[in-house]
């Protein structure tokens, strides 16, 4: 049940976090779809960004969660794709808010930011918070529009 799919994907600066996480998903019971990267060979980050929002826009994950070193490079790329809404996050308050006001359908992290404790806790913060909807409903569909 695509729902209950996440779809994990990092660089090799990513790759320790995504394995640690991968485990926590599934603990929790969710089914992981890993795209990789799978090793410490450098690889080039937008490759794995792009693969992990086309499973969301394809419907073959729910969610996802996306790694590099900084989080900022898979951001970017993954927000390139129209259904994906990728949120940076450094701390339990930024992926809650990203949850109840952005929709966020993607997590991206740095792992070179911040700690795996950290880390955790944005991904169950990430995973157990609704969507407000309301007044953040129209802002989350004026984010298809370009201007
Ligand atoms: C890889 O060295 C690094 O550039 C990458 O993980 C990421 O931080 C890019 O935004």
């Amino acid at each position: 049940m695509p729902a209950r799919t996440i779809a994990i994907a990092s660089d090799h600066a990513g790759v320790e976090l995504k394995a640690l996480l991968g485990d926590e998903l599934r603990a929790e019971g969710y089914a992981v779809l890993d795209l990789g990267t799978m090793g410490p060979e450098p690889v080039d980050y937008p490759d794995y960004a792009n693969a992990l929002a086309e499973a969301i826009t394809s419907g073959r994950a729910g969610r996802g969660v996306v790694i590099c070193g900084t989080g900022i490079g898979v951001s970017i790329a993954a927000n390139r794709h129209p259904e994906v809404r990728a949120a940076l996050c450094h701390d339990v308050t930024s992926a809650r808010l990203a949850r109840e006001h952005n929709d966020a359908n993607v997590l991206a992290l740095g792992a070179r930011m911040i700690g795996v404790e950290a880390a955790r806790d944005c991904l169950r913060a990430f995973l157990k918070t609704p969507f407000q909807e309301g007044r953040h409903a129209r802002r989350v569909a004026k984010l298809r529009s370009k201007a």
